[in-house]
């Protein structure tokens, strides 16, 4: 890899930070502890299902905590139920719309907003950038009381240009978030991402780094990113100072089955530099599949780690 080149704003210098080796800082116990703390947090029963847009007009069907659900769009608001008609059974994401309902392709019955007595909606929010069900865990009976009206929603830059993604992994949400809560891989894993990384502070749940993010070739931006758990199925990474202070990227992880999970991450960039969101306006057709292009090559990676780390426990 070439020489690191670091353009962009620079950072107060870090003075004495450790010149440990990574492997040697990274701390299976920090991170198990830090794993702990964060998968103790309430999440209000609620998970992320996938990005706003991919609901529209037509039915979709989600595999959610060992259940599939049938997802559609009646105008603003999302709506969602168990994938199986209450009549016989037949699998609504199979069905067509019509005025806001889905029509069951086996013998037409209607299902729209108000549900049906054996066919209950689910309690859906859709947060502008992510659609959100809440379900509660068929494994913790006394998880229901904790259930909330909306979810923990991590806090974003009023202004943002957003992209998200959708991945299949093969291991538990935890698994997810402790990849996340390991940040020293980052240069050795992903070398075409990331250049040099220093620890500027470490707490008993969360962690700032100083990383240079290659932009092209040797050159890269440095920033102090910031990790921290406000749910326990959610990692977000805020750039709490350099280019594009108060970006973050929302990593969250939600259990499909047993073994099985999805990362669904939205990208929220935002910028003071003048200039950007004319450029971000005018080109968000051509920013956006970049960003999600970026966030895909590292979750390749990352599914390697996190689903090595599942096997290993099993
Ligand atoms: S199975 Fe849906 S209407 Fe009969
Ligand atoms: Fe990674």
């Amino acid at each position: 890899m070439s020489k690191l080149r670091v353009i962009g704003r620079n950072l107060p210098d870090l003075g004495n930070v450790s010149s440990e080796p990574d492997w040697r800082q990274a701390k299976p116990a920090w991170i198990e502890n830090a794993l702990r703390l964060a998968t103790g947090r309430a999440t209000g029963g609620w998970m992320v299902v996938d990005a706003a847009p991919k609901f529209r007009d037509k039915p979709r069907r989600y595999r959610l905590q060992g259940q599939d659900y049938v997802f559609w769009r009646n105008r603003d608001v999302v709506l969602a139920g168990a994938d199986a008609c209450p009549h016989m059974g037949a699998s609504l994401a199979e069905g067509r719309m019509q005025d806001g309902c889905v029509v069951c392709p086996w013998h037409g019955l209607r299902l729209g907003p108000a549900g049906e007595e054996r066919w209950p909606t689910l309690s859906v929010y859709d947060d502008g950038v992510l659609v959100w069900a809440r379900i509660a865990d068929p494994a913790n009976k006394d998880e229901s009381p904790g259930l909330t009206e909306t979810p923990v929603l991590p806090v974003r830059p009023p202004r943002h240009l957003d992209a998200v993604i959708r991945h299949e992994v093969r291991c538990e949400p935890a698994d997810v978030i402790a990849n996340r809560l390991d940040p020293w891989h980052g240069v050795h894993y992903h070398p075409h991402s990331f250049g040099r990384l220093r620890v500027v502070e470490q707490l008993e749940d969360e962690i700032t780094v100083r990383v240079v993010y290659r932009v092209a070739g040797p050159w890269g931006v440095e920033v102090d990113a910031r990790f921290h758990c406000p749910d326990a199925r959610t990692i977000v990474m805020t750039i709490v100072d350099g280019e594009g202070t108060g970006s973050v990227v929302e990593t969250h992880a939600t259990p499909i089955e047993p073994g099985r999970s999805a990362v669904i991450e939205a990208t929220l960039a935002t910028s003071d530099r003048p200039g950007f969101w004319m450029v971000a306006g005018n080109l968000a057709f051509a920013a956006r599949p970049f960003m999600r292009l970026a966030a895909r090559r590292l979750w390749r990676e990352d599914a390697a780690y996190a689903e090595r780390r599942y096997a290993l426990r099993k």
